[in-house]
């Protein structure tokens, strides 16, 4: 089992560059599926998520090659399997992209149902009624979902929740589909609109990506392309945070401001200083930070999947801060471990109160999943003294060599291995298994 060590107390500087957004390469490395001929996708970041993507693809029979750094050329016209099993699905919650493309190319496919996570139930019903008004039939039969369509037809699709994932699997079947799809309540994330790119450069024809109601007229052909990943929009507000949090000033690289829009308006009204370029920015504080609140919601509000960060930063302000977790119910289980740094936080339902202490104390904690390990990351950078963070397999699923990033902007850490005695590993194995797919 790996772990971080961090000694904290160092102010973040100089220059990091961000890799391609997690949440864009899961759905695009399955769309490939779709493609008649190869295709080549240029930014893919190197973390455990990916590396399970290509292992699935290269199961179904897809030839896989890494063409230099972060880009792979992919093969998918020898597919013959439309199969993904248990074992590797539960490995990421995101193998349900799989389903969608799959469909859409071959008019069936069986996925294993993605597992439990920690962020409590996260359930596929808008996936299956997107599939459902397409044409597909579906069966939930030990653990696998099987859909199967004679042909796809374009058709209505209203969401009852605004749902990214949904919205993706929709896109992905519905592309080759015949006539005319209308999504309406859709997510409106940078990934969805770079999907939709990304089919788009192979020969889709999606409109309104990016709005709530994206249009896809059906093509019978989806051609080979070279596409580049953008930039991972949670990655780099990770970083503004923990260069606010260390009081830092540093440059981050290979972003588009415009996706950073509404973590950018809360970080300066902590009282965080950030200036934009055309694809990077600076951030730094030269004063108190104070508190704020912060409501999650779907894009373009302020993203779940930075409130564990953002929550950790307010540890560290003046007053108190209330933040609404509005996606996800049991998106808090980080609190606990902050508190054994030192915060404190109520948390109550969908609510977390915060009283800045304006400090943080090194501790051995856990991370519970791979947003609340950023957090716990940016909690031993700002606290005196030395953090152990154990469990960093959820860190490594999302975040792009997250160590040696932060140790080219001068922080203190390192991963090191740590052996396991036969209790642990068992311990260890079984918690696993039960987390993985996030
Ligand atoms: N929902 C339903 N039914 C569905 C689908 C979703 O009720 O069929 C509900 C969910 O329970 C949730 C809300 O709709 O309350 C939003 O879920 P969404 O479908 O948008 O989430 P997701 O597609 O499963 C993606 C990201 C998450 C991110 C959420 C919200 C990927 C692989 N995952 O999940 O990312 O939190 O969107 O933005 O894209 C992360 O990166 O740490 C992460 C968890």
């Amino acid at each position: 089992m790996d772990k971080f060590i961090i000694k904290g107390g160092r102010k973040l500087h100089g220059e990091v560059t961000i890799s391609g957004a997690k949440n864009a390469a899961v759905a695009i490395l399955p769309a490939v599926i779709l493609s008649d001929e190869p295709c080549v996708v240029e930014n893919v970041p190197t973390i455990s998520d990916v590396t399970i993507s290509l292992r699935i693809l290269e199961e179904m029979g897809a030839e896989v090659t890494n063409i230099g750094k972060d880009a792979y050329r992919i093969d998918p016209t020898k597919i013959t399997n439309t199969c993904v099993p248990y074992e590797t699905a539960r490995k990421m919650r995101a193998s349900y992209y799989f389903l969608g493309a799959l469909l859409g190319k071959f008019n069936k496919a069986r996925v294993s149902m993605p597992g439990g996570c920690p962020l409590g139930d996260r359930p596929i019903d808008q996936h299956l009624k997107a599939f459902s008004a397409l044409g597909a039939k579906y069966t939930l039969s030990q653990g696998m979902v099987d859909l199967t369509a004679e042909k796809l037809t374009g058709a209505q699709i209203f969401f009852d929740v605004v749902t990214v994932g949904a919205t993706m699997n929709a896109m992905l079947a519905a592309v080759k589909a015949e006539g005319l799809t209308i999504i309406e309540n859709a997510a409106k994330e940078p990934h969805i609109v770079d999907l939709a790119n990304f089919l788009n450069s192979m020969g889709a024809n999606i409109m309104g990506a990016g709005t709530d109601v994206i249009k896809i007229r059906g093509v019978e052909h989806l051609h080979g392309t070279t596409y580049t990943v953008i930039p991972d929009q949670i990655e780099a507000g990770t970083f503004m945070v923990a260069i606010a949090a260390t009081k830092g000033d540093a440059i981050i690289k290979n972003v588009i401001p415009k996706h950073l829009e509404s973590i950018t308006k809360k970080l300066e009204k902590i009282g965080v200083n950030i200036e934009q370029y055309d694809d990077s920015i600076r951030v730094w504080v030269d004063g108190p930070l104070v508190k704020t609140n912060v409501k999650t919601a779907p894009h373009p509000g302020f993203p779940t999947d930075m409130q564990s960060q953002i929550a950790t930063l307010l540890t560290l302000a003046e007053g108190t801060s209330i933040i609404t977790e509005n996606i996800w119910e049991q998106r808090f289980r980080y609190v606990d471990e902050l508190r054994r740094m030192g915060a404190d936080i109520t948390v109550n339902g969908k609510i977390a109160l915060i009283e800045g202490t304006g400090k943080l104390m090194g501790a051995p904690v856990k991370a519970c999943d791979l947003r609340a390990g950023a957090a716990l990351i940016i909690a031993g950078l700002a606290a005196s003294g030395v953090t152990e963070i154990e469990d960093i397999y959820h860190i490594e699923r999302g975040y792009d060599c997250m160590e040696g990033k932060l140790r080219a902007l001068g922080a203190d850490i390192e991963k090191v291995s740590v052996p396991d005695t036969a209790k642990n590993s068992t311990d260890k194995a079984s918690a696993k298994s039960d987390k993985e797919a996030v």
